[in-house]
């Protein structure tokens, strides 16, 4: 195929991130894809996670902000992407509650920047690309709201009831991609996945936290009884949904997708802490050092996915069971320190004062 009607790269947003950065990583290795690392590098995101894509005439990085429309006009008429998929967001909870304006800011204002630009993109193409292209927004479970201890698990059809300004902002994103497709026809794909887990995220969130926590002899700190249920997906499982999604998903769907593991935060950190004793034995038993803290505002109870629009339709299922997902976790994590100390410079002391400080 000769360079000018090769296919064209997929544009990935939010590519230096913990999802975005497995996914490049996944399509580097396993494809030949070219890729646009689109990212403005916050304190979440890092080159570092990019891997060997870094060193592959296939991937180009572009340091800008979604929110910058002249950036994205430019990305999209250089690179000429098939597609978008677009992970770029703030993306943790208790920062959210902190700081609520950025929120809004990047993951409302920073999307319809993107499909403004995309759709003006998309009308100029040719036929043939203007009907291949498409726009895969990624949210999350956290737009449905929270789940009694025996209530059906979410599906595509379930009300939107967002509880926190993160979960707000996401849904407000969902329904502008929702409404560019019915509006103006871009064709968009939607998917919302359950709480992801792996390599290369960041230690803010609840299982490198614990991880980072527990190698340091610090206190673990579970919000309020522990009991609050997450439904855990393998970031590399996710990334294969993704790949599925943007593949074989039909324009204007949504799908959901979980990892098939509901756990209870205490079990979570106490299976963490029951690697590390085995891994780590001098230091055993790490759970002396779980300590429950002061819950979280407005703490949604439980989530939990059902997946079967996405296994039935395009044979997706997660790969990975928690357990075996669990033990690579740590496993990454203990092999990778550079990667935890760079990551954890500067903004982060501020945070874990600020956030845990007062609990
Ligand atoms: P992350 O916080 O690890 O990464 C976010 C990335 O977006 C970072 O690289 C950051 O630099 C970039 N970014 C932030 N603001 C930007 C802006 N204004 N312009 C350009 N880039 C910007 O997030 P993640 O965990 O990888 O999540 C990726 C997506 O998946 C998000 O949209 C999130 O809402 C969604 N999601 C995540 C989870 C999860 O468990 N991590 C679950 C469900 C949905
Ligand atoms: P988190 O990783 O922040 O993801 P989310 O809030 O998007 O689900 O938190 C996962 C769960 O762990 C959530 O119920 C809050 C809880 N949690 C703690 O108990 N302690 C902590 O220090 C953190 C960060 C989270």
């Amino acid at each position: 195929m000769s360079p000018s009607n090769a296919p064209g790269p997929l544009l990935i947003t939010g590519a230096a991130g913990f999802i975005g950065s497995c996914l490049v990583r996944q399509l580097i290795g396993e494809t030949r894809d070219r890729i646009v690392s689109f990212d403005a590098l916050t304190y979440a995101g890092n080159p570092q996670s990019l891997g060997q894509a870094l060193d592959s005439d296939r991937h180009v990085l572009v340091r800008a902000d979604i929110r910058d429309a002249e950036a994205v006009r430019s990305a999209l008429t250089t690179h000429r992407p098939r597609a978008i998929v677009h992970l770029a967001a703030e993306s943790h909870v208790d920062r959210s509650i902190h700081g609520p304006a950025e929120f809004i800011s990047t993951n409302v204002t920073g999307t319809l920047v993107l499909l403004q630009e995309a759709l003006a993109f998309w009308r100029e193409l040719p036929d043939a690309e203007r009907a291949a292209f498409r726009f895969h927004h990624v949210s999350t479970d956290e737009v449905f709201g929270s789940l009694g201890a025996d209530d059906p698990a979410f599906c595509e059809t379930t009300a939107y009831a967002p509880n926190s300004p993160y979960s707000a902002s996401k849904a407000g994103s969902d329904f502008l991609v929702r409404a560019w497709h019915h509006t103006y026809g871009l064709p968009t794909l939607l998917t919302n996945c359950s709480n992801n887990y792996g390599p290369y995220q960041f230690p803010e969130k609840l299982i490198p936290l614990m991880i980072a926590h527990a190698l340091e002899g610090r206190p673990l700190p579970v919000y309020g009884d522990g009991a609050n249920v997450r439904d855990w997906l393998y970031v590399e499982d996710h990334a294969r949904a993704l790949r599925a999604v943007l593949e074989r998903g039909k324009a204007g769907e949504t799908y959901n997708v979980g990892g098939k593991a509901e756990r209870r935060n205490l079990d979570v950190v106490q299976r963490l802490c029951e690697i590390l004793d085995a891994r780590r034995p001098a230091h055993a038993p790490h759970a002396r050092l779980i300590t429950f803290v002061k819950d979280r505002p407005g703490h949604d109870r439980r989530y939990a996915i059902d997946s079967s629009k996405i296994e039935r339709e395009l044979g997706w299922s997660p790969g990975e069971s928690f357990e075996s997902g669990l033990a690579r976790t740590v496993d990454w994590y203990l092999d990778n320190p550079e990667w935890v100390r760079a990551v954890r410079s500067g903004d982060y002391q501020r945070w874990i004062e600020r956030n845990y400080g007062a609990r």
